[in-house]
């Protein structure tokens, strides 16, 4: 049974020898082949039971943070600290420990890792290692003194084996620990003295059964097991064992045995970690049979879409409980903000039609990296709305920090349960798609589509604005409609595919709802394929991107229904006639029944009729497959596309 108590820790000293940002600049400038450690995937373990295959298990729920190199530490039952870590994905690791595994040790910590510069290396891959190889340390984030800390010990004396941040943080440690001998406290005497966001966690082979942890700004969250702890980058690294967890908050110290969880903030006062259970069971993050995450993921969407609306109807209206007590607040903003960035912020697109039309409150898109850093009007009138699948991206993060610093207030759409960026904010509305392991979103997409529709439907209903409930009628229909796509198009569409498998650059066109869709389709097609795409308003064309049309130039038309609105169709019909007299080949998505733009498609994608705000989750469905389709066709690997992590925990 687990017991959390407060630790009694000596107060550090976090003074002295710290450069200023402009040396450290300077200094980092001058050492651009140095490997700056940023979104990695961080496991911990402390139980009875051996902890190498346990690790292996998490890092493999975690590679979507990274997959240059991967590594892990135990500590053996002789009390001795054994280590292994190799550059390439995790399965390079696990061959190498198949040839000569690291032994039954009960206690371990694992990595794999996304790095921002410098080639990914085994020297450069975690653990790192100090104090004579008896301490291992492992780390997500960016440690942005670490050039004067080396030069400091450098100076002392001590020798890197690498070029990384991460073992200037192993050396510091090691240093501090001959001090005392006591972990935890030359622990908390070394994150005190790191700048810039990391999570840390470290153990030493004097000390079996005990693993220490930190986070700032970058995420750590707490597995609790029976007479056994964990600790992850997010419940995925744990989900299979424990179901129950703890968030750690930001500037936290975390320590675990077998048998406790101690949690501090960084001078070593005790407070309360927040616990959570665990909604997502092991078999959601597997594969299942699936040939990629991405099928897989791709095909759960009926369910994502289902499980984010599952409460929230009642009598026929839209009421999001999560919302509770904020009716005030709905009536009493004048303006919304929605921010994020990606594919998320394609969704915010989405959300703004629906917001303006539903609650009748003005609404932006703000990229998450864009709006801090200029001088946006906002104030205690204005609800910013963040969307993020992982609750981790730093951009997003930075902005909702921004906006709360600024007086507006925040609310959170969010897939991840612990994650930081609904800690961060006043409220959350959690979509519930399940765990998305593939790099490109899809399902995490529908949902935040799905969870923005819900949204804009709660607020029209607390500011009376929603004059017309047939929206509401037909969420209930928006799983089986996906369904419906999957069924009849996947073929079709993976034919399509197969035929354009040379083909070197693809163009998206959409109106109002549909050209977010046309920015999808470019981004998933882009990152998977690395074929060259571009989204466009389709009323944009005639400014300047017809001229990118010649002969054979394959181009999607997201086409809305004429029902919704006969002059925006027929505005999109005519935007294809123009690029079909000017040799195009014309890929439609359109309603069931749009006779209007048979003569002029070369392809026809159909999807079932749908309210207006409900066609964007139907039209993506094809242009995922599309991208799925193409990107296997030319044999790469979809879920792990190249130069890209799945959680960018990095500004
Ligand atoms: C693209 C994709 C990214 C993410 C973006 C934000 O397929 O997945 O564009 O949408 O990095 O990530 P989250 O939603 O985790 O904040």
């Amino acid at each position: 049974m687990c017991r959390f108590s407060a630790v009694q820790a000596a107060a550090s000293d976090t003074s002295g020898g710290h450069a200023t940002a402009s040396e450290v600049r300077s200094d980092d400038s001058q050492n651009l082949a140095l490997i700056l450690e940023t979104m990695c995937g961080i496991v911990g373990y402390v139980g009875p039971r051996p902890s190498q295959d346990i690790l292996i298990a998490g890092l493999a729920r975690l590679e979507y943070r990274g997959y240059d190199s991967a590594g892990i530490a135990v500590i053996d039952g002789n009390g001795d600290l054994g280590m292994r870590k190799k550059a390439g994905k995790l399965s390079m690791l696990r061959d190498s420990l198949a040839d000569a595994p690291l032994g039954d040790g009960t206690t371990g910590i694992g990595h794999t890792r996304w790095a921002t510069h410098g080639g990914p290396t085994d020297v450069n891959a975690h653990p790192h290692l100090a104090d004579d190889d008896k301490l291992a340390v492992i780390h997500n984030g960016i440690i942005e003194n670490f050039s004067a800390l080396r030069e400091e010990l450098l100076a002392s004396g001590v020798e890197f084996r690498s070029e990384t941040d991460t073992e200037v943080a192993a050396a510091l440690l090691g240093r501090e620990y001959a001090k005392s001998g006591n972990l935890q406290d030359a622990f908390q005497n070394v994150v005190n003295r790191l700048e810039g966001a990391f999570t840390l966690l470290a153990m030493h082979e004097d000390h079996p059964g005990l693993v220490v942890g930190a986070r700032r700004n970058s995420p750590l969250v707490i597995g609790l097991g029976e007479g056994e702890n964990f600790l992850g980058s997010d419940v995925a690294a744990f989900v299979e064992h424990t179901r129950k967890a703890l968030a750690i908050g930001q500037d936290q110290i975390v320590s675990i045995t077998p048998s406790e969880v101690t949690v501090t903030d960084f001078s070593g006062s005790p407070v309360e970690a927040e616990p959570f259970d665990v909604s997502w069971d092991a078999a959601a993050a597997e594969k299942g049979g699936w040939s990629s995450f991405m099928a897989k993921e791709v095909a759960e969407q009926p369910q994502a879409v289902a499980n984010t609306i599952l409460g929230r109807v009642h009598d026929g209206q839209v009421v999001i409980p999560e919302l509770d007590g904020l009716d005030e607040l709905f009536i009493g903003i004048n303006r919304v903000i929605i921010t994020a960035c990606g594919t998320a912020s394609y969704a915010a697109l989405v959300g703004k039609y629906a917001i303006e039309q539903w609650a009748r409150v003005a609404t932006d898109v703000e990229l998450a990296h864009e709006f801090r850093y200029r001088d946006p009007v906002i104030g205690d009138d204005t609800l910013v709305i963040s969307i993020s699948q992982s609750g981790e991206t730093m951009d997003t993060l930075m902005a909702v920090k921004y906006a709360r610093e600024r007086g507006a207030r925040t609310l959170s759409i969010c897939n991840t349960q612990g994650a930081t960026i609904p800690r961060e904010s006043d409220a959350v509305v959690y979509t519930h798609a399940g765990p998305e392991v593939a790099v490109a979103s899809t399902k995490a997409f529908s949902a935040q589509i799905t969870a923005l529709l819900l949204l804009g439907l709660h607020m029209g209903r607390v500011r009376q604005t929603l004059t017309d409930d047939s929206a509401v009628a037909e969420l209930a229909d928006l799983p089986d409609k996906i369904a419906s796509v999957l069924e009849k198009e996947n073929d079709h569409v993976a034919q399509l595919a197969g035929w354009m498998a040379d083909t070197r650059s693809v163009l998206f066109l959409g109106r109002h709802v549909g050209y977010p869709i046309a920015l999808e389709g470019a981004l998933k097609l882009k990152e998977i394929s690395y074929i060259h795409a571009e989204g466009f308003a389709a009323g944009e064309l005639k400014h300047g991107p017809i001229a990118l049309i010649e002969p054979g130039q394959p181009v999607f038309v997201i086409v809305p229904s004429p029902r919704h609105s006969a002059l925006i169709h027929s505005k999109v019909v005519s935007n294809i006639q123009e690029i079909r007299a000017r040799g195009a080949r014309v890929i439609v998505i359109a309603e069931e029944g749009d006779a209007a733009v048979l003569p002029f498609a070369d392809e026809v994608i159909h999807i079932p009729l749908a309210g207006p705000m409900f066609e964007p989750v139907l039209a993506v469905v094809p242009l995922q497959i599309f991208a799925m389709a193409l990107a296997t066709a030319k044999g790469l690997d979809v879920d792990q596309p190249r130069n890209l992590a799945k959680s960018v925990t990095v500004e």
